[in-house]
């Protein structure tokens, strides 16, 4: 225990410093103008195709075409409003053969909520250098367009988004908007509508690649994916303040094949959320926190079918954070979870590292039900760090009627981040093994399979 505690300090240490110095290096960047581009592709292809001598082999950059909002007649002074522009040069690049629709740098685009339709030519690349945003809040935003989204790719397949620019939400008014909570008269909630958009949405779509953007402050979720297959997203810089509501940074929805990789994200809700209907999910490398953690849910909310499986979150840092990984469902539902593998994670003053939450509820006063959403073959191995000491480091809250199963926990060792006291974990109806001693010990789940050792079929039917 003693030598583990040092152990754990030492690479504390030197993993705050590392985190710290990447972390200084990015924000000090961050409000600056994008300076050069992250990514050589551009600088190669903007140079004219040099004279090909008689045996070279064309490559598909030669014919590369560019497409830069400005001969469109954008300003990009962030005042004027530069949609026309920018569905002009997408419709040119989407019907060339790897068009490139460029927001070329030091310029500032604002642009209404557009819908950006396929199906394209294959290797369409939008390449931001620049900065885009949407009109400046809800005031702002004209009445005629949708309120819920503001960027939409629909049935595209075979785009890469990329650049070293910055898409900036401007979400301020969203969230401090009446119904937001706590925003009301004397900070109360009002009821009435509340859509705020969701700044990055991809819907129907595949192939696709979305690497090296910074994105800020979004009215709500920063990306959301869904109805898509194939999506890789990679070293992203997301952020947005940790008290603003329903920020999440990758929303994935009825999406597979999907990896999330080396990505530092701050916001004020999930860092990563997986709904319904999600499969083969691989999540790498992700910095996580001031956030609300990765999250898989919420499932089944008034009686919804949800499938989720084969989703690995492994090698991330989450710090100071309401939850570390989390599946949350609601009471009612079905469908089920499962092959879900934790891995390698590091824990920072995380308020509920490890916790499954199956009475998951947004109100007061959800009745408990009769169906769940079945959780199973969850492995938690290597979490190590600690936790905020306002409530246990583990909390496995099962379903009444339908238990978890399968749960393993190897290599656990949380510890509270403030004083000596060890809080118990908590376990309810969560039978699983462990494979080696945790810190702290859990006593608490049921060995082997429950009595009655399948859910019904109604449950099953992923
Ligand atoms: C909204 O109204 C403006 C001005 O009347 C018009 O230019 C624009 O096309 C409309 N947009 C939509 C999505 O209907
Ligand atoms: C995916 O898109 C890339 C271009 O971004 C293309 O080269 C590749 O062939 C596509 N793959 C499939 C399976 O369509
Ligand atoms: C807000 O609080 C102030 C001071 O407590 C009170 O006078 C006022 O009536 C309250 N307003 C509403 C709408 O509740
Ligand atoms: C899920 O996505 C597929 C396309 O990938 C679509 O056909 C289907 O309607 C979507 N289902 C739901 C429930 O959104
Ligand atoms: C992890 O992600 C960070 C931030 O994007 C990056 O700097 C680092 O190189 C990545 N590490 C690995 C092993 O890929
Ligand atoms: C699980 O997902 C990974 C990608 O994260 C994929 O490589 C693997 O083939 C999937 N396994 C199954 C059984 O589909
Ligand atoms: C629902 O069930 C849980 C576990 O048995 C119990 O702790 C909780 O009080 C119940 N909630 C309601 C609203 O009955
Ligand atoms: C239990 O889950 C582990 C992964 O966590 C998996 O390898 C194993 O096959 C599962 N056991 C059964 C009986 O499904």
């Amino acid at each position: 225990m003693e030598f583990n505690k040092v152990f754990l300090l030492f690479f504390c240490i030197f993993f705050c410093f590392s985190a710290f110095q990447a972390e200084s290096r990015l924000l000090s960047n961050f409000f600056q103008e994008p300076q050069e581009p992250h990514f050589r592709v551009l600088s190669q292809i903007s140079l004219p195709p040099s004279p090909a001598p008689e045996a070279h082999s064309p490559s598909p950059a030669d014919f590369a075409a560019i497409f830069n909002v400005l001969s469109y007649g954008a300003v990009g002074d962030g005042v004027a409003d530069d949609t026309q522009a920018f569905k002009m040069a997408w419709d040119d690049a989407c019907h060339t053969d790897s068009g490139i629709l460029l927001v070329p740098s030091r310029y500032s685009f604002m642009i209404q909520s557009t819908i950006f339709t396929g199906p394209c030519k294959s290797g369409l690349v939008f390449q931001i250098e620049g900065t885009i945003m949407p009109p400046d809040g809800p005031d702002s935003w004209p009445k005629n367009y949708s309120k819920r989204q503001w960027l939409v790719f629909y049935r595209v397949s075979g785009m890469t988004m990329q650049g070293g620019g910055l898409i900036d939400g401007r979400g301020e008014n969203w969230w401090n908007l009446p119904c937001k909570p706590h925003k009301g008269v004397n900070g109360t909630t009002s009821h009435g509508p509340c859509d705020s958009p969701v700044a990055i949405r991809f819907f129907m779509s595949s192939n696709l690649t979305v690497q090296g953007l910074r994105v800020r402050n979004s009215p709500q979720f920063h990306f959301r994916f869904d109805g898509c297959q194939d999506v890789n997203v990679y070293s992203l810089y997301i952020k947005s303040p940790s008290l603003s509501p329903n920020t999440d940074g990758i929303h994935i929805e009825n999406t597979s094949d999907v990896r999330i990789h080396n990505t530092i994200i701050y916001n004020g809700d999930d860092c990563v959320s997986i709904g319904a209907g999600c499969h083969n999910v691989d999540i790498r490398n992700i910095t996580c926190g001031p956030s609300h953690g990765i999250s898989i849910g919420s499932l089944g909310k008034q009686n919804t079918k949800a499938c989720v499986s084969n989703i690995t979150v492994t090698d991330s840092l989450i710090k100071h954070s309401a939850n570390g990984v989390r599946i949350k469902t609601w009471q009612g539902g079905f469908g089920s979870v499962s092959k879900v593998t934790f891995n390698n994670i590091v824990m920072d003053t995380v308020r509920n590292p490890i916790i499954i939450d199956q009475y998951y509820c947004e109100t007061k006063g959800c009745q408990n039900q009769t169906s769940a959403v079945y959780v199973s073959d969850i492995l938690y191995t290597n979490i190590k760090g600690t936790y905020d000491v306002r409530s246990p480091p583990m909390r496995l809250a099962c379903s009444d009627s339908v238990p978890c199963t399968n749960l393993t926990l190897s290599d656990v060792e949380l510890f509270p981040a403030q004083g000596q006291n060890i809080l118990d974990p908590y376990c309810w109806n969560a039978y699983g093994s462990l494979k080696t001693l945790t810190i702290p010990p859990v006593f608490c789940l049921l060995e082997g399979y429950p009595p009655d050792s399948m859910p019904p079929n109604d449950v099953l039917v992923c």
